[in-house]
């Protein structure tokens, strides 16, 4: 099954109203590539997921940055799974490595977080990846394979799951990964997912890279066989989210 490639925009805690409308005005007369080509989702802080949804083009959509791990309830400061799905949001961007490192999101919290919002009907981009030393240890394999084995664990669907392999070492710091190395870890994973879950699952998954990703670099990485689109972080406030989105053809 052919895999359409992803292009997801993460704005990460950037923005005030006036800097959000101009960016979804980018976006809105842009020209690219059909959504028969490349889906695009937009992840804004989740203040603005209302007014972006409904100033976003349709052919477009949009992701919250994270959601609770259950059902709401008594938990401040949190937004459940149930209130994205209510507010009409499809997607949520769940395990970033900026949330695994500064508030301590652990492997199996972020398993569990993914099935549940799931279960609600959300779609999710799980996100896995090491850090530089564990890079240069050599663990890379087996850090991203636990990261998504605790996600395989909980879940038996994976069609609504693309999985963004993010090197720590890569993120905001302009030091992308190789192609080559970028295409190695996607590779691997597949192949985890074939021997772990199923071949179907490894050949109709998406399998996004995100680090440092930007206008120059991304048509590179976009002919790699086992990279099937982007998670951005800090290009997609800028005009270039347009070329990446343009690097699906
Ligand atoms: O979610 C996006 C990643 O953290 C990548 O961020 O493109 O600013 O390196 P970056």
């Amino acid at each position: 099954m052919a895999r359409k490639f992803f292009v997801g925009g993460n704005w990460k805690c950037n923005g005030t109203t006036e800097e959000v409308k101009k960016i979804v005005t980018i976006l809105n007369e842009a020209e690219v590539p059909s959504e028969d080509v490349v889906e695009v989702v937009v992840s804004p802080p989740f203040v603005f997921l209302p007014l972006v949804k409904n100033l976003l083009r349709s052919d477009f959509h949009v992701a919250a940055q994270n959601c609770w791990v259950r059902k709401g309830g008594a938990f401040t400061g949190e937004v459940s799974a149930e209130m994205l799905v209510n507010l009409g949001i499809p997607w949520v961007i769940l395990g970033h490595s900026e949330r695994r490192a500064l508030l301590n999101e652990s492997n199996d919290f972020v398993g569990d977080k993914v099935a549940y919002a799931l279960s609600q009907g959300l779609k999710v981009i799980a996100c896995i990846g090491e850090t530089l030393e564990q890079r240069e240890s050599g663990s890379t394999m087996a850090v991203v394979a636990a990261q998504t084995k605790a996600i395989a664990d909980k879940i038996f669907n994976w069609d609504n799951i693309v999985l963004a392999y993010e090197p720590v070492w890569a993120i905001g710091t302009g030091k992308v990964a190789t192609p080559a190395q970028a295409q190695e870890v996607h590779f691997e994973l597949r192949k985890w997912l074939k021997d772990n879950v199923s071949a179907e699952v490894a050949a109709s998954t998406r399998i996004i890279y995100g680090g440092s990703v930007n206008g120059a670099n991304c048509k590179e990485l976009a002919a790699q066989p086992d990279v099937d689109g982007f998670l951005v972080g800090g290009a997609s406030l800028k005009l270039e989210f347009v070329d990446i989105i343009k690097s699906a053809t």
